[in-house]
């Protein structure tokens, strides 16, 4: 008896030939959209010290509380498998002295991402994130720049229903005070709120405002929101952001309950939502994050960026039919003794520069035939024992050709197509 078979683990998935296809389509909006804009790529390590999390993205999240595949790496240190790209974008800006280069240095990623979340639709533990920093300038164009540049990536692909959620959070000590505002404001209502909401007021009373259950949500409809206690420079900043989506002509709509799940933002903070995905309705998002660089180890440097999901990209945009590869040669060939001139030939013709298939089982040559019908070949060279022959597949027009002359006819027959 055979052994029960193995199964991908629970929330993730493999990407078949077909849905790669697709993804290349979505990597090539983004890498024509990013790279235009001076966006490098950049890719990190797969995982990084947990330490980076821990400081970077917060010790009171979801992420690092409970989302975190992290692992002994056998020598006592603690390695997490990346949860997000900002902060190792970040370790990399300071670890490689970006800050001497010309500011802002800007990156673009695409590429796997690991939390251990309950896996759903549209919500998986390994899924990937196209993503953009700009790091080293705090103008408020970057931040607009960002948004826009999402904004086409996702109108590029095709993301139905979408609508955008803009936000500011203000400086870090401007937080701090309306965060006791509201933990008042929360120990006020206890009683009113869910049992995970009141666990949490002094660790992250901003979550708050994400709670689902109609208690907390009646309580939070009254709670004082952060973007009426904006002010000074703050406020002129987010002014100013939105005045340039105006003129971009990007619509918004400004939502004080917008709540990121990470620790690291400062003032602007915004999320693409597609009405065309379910509960897990946030396609892309992101924000300013002025603190990080610094928090890691690092210059103080302001960055902004964002972050959108691949698969839920391809779950709200529009599906566009993949074409496979054409075939331009075939190579048949009618006995086994003829077998490796049939593979020089394929050998060459790929050297070429041919898009070439040779037949490889075991078909009878009727059947190999029929296969280069269903690949779609444009010229079948059929090795006979009497010399070889060479079939037009579009004219269906078959004649005798020497050996040596059927790679130039093939070339021939291509460029004038
Ligand atoms: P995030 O909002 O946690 O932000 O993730 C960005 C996007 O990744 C989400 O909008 C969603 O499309 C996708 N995503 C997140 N978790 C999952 C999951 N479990 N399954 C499928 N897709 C998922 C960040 O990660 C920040 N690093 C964004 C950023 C960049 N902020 C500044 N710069």
């Amino acid at each position: 008896m055979s052994p029960p078979g193995i199964q991908a683990p629970r929330g993730t998935f493999d990407v078949l030939p077909e849905q790669a296809a697709e993804r290349d389509v979505v990597e090539q909006a983004a890498r024509g959209v990013l790279e235009a804009a001076g966006y490098a790529r950049i890719e990190t390590p797969a995982f990084e010290a947990t330490e980076l999390f821990a400081r970077g993205v917060g010790e009171a999240t979801d992420i690092v509380r409970k989302e975190m595949y992290s692992f002994d790496d056998g020598g006592g240190r603690s390695l997490t498998l990346r949860p997000e790209g900002t902060a190792p974008v970040c370790r990399a800006y300071v670890q490689h002295g970006m800050h001497k280069l010309a500011q802002p240095v800007r990156l673009w990623y695409l590429s796997p991402f690991f939390r251990r979340e309950r896996a759903q639709a549209g919500r998986f533990r390994q899924f990937w994130q196209v993503g953009a920093e700009a790091l080293g300038s705090d103008d408020p164009a970057v931040d607009a720049e960002t948004i826009v540049l999402l904004a086409d990536v996702l109108e590029a692909l095709g993301v139905r229903g979408l609508g955008l959620r803009l936000a500011s959070l203000g400086s870090p000590e401007m937080r701090a005070a309306y965060r006791d505002e509201l933990r008042a404001y929360l120990h006020e209502h206890e009683d009113s709120l869910s049992r995970d909401v009141r666990e949490r007021i002094d660790l992250n009373p901003l979550r708050a405002f994400d709670a689902s259950d109609s208690g907390t949500r009646e309580v939070m409809a009254g709670a004082p929101r952060l973007l009426d206690r904006l002010s000074g420079p703050d406020a002129e900043h987010f002014a100013a952001v939105r005045s340039m989506l105006d003129r971009a002509g990007v619509a918004y709509e400004v939502d004080g309950s917008l709540v990121r799940g990470l620790d690291y933002y400062t003032r602007t903070v915004f999320e693409f939502e597609s009405a065309q995905l379910g509960a897990q309705s946030g396609v892309g998002g992101g924000g300013r994050y002025d603190g990080l660089v610094q928090q890691l180890g690092g210059p103080s440097t302001p960055g902004c960026g964002w972050a959108a999901g691949i698969e839920r990209i391809l779950l709200a945009g529009e599906r566009r039919p993949v074409v496979p590869p054409a075939v331009e040669l075939y190579v048949a060939f009618e006995s086994e003794r003829l077998r490796d001139d049939a593979f020089a030939l394929v050998s060459d013709a790929r050297r070429a520069g041919l898009a070439a298939q040779l037949e490889l089982a075991g078909r009878s040559l009727k059947g190999q035939l029929k296969q280069a019908g269903r690949v779609d070949a444009r010229f079948v060279a059929i090795l006979r024992e009497e010399g070889p022959a060479l079939r037009d597949m579009e004219s269906g027009e078959q004649r005798d050709i020497d050996a040596g002359a059927i790679l130039a006819e093939v070339l021939r027959g291509r460029r004038v197509r």
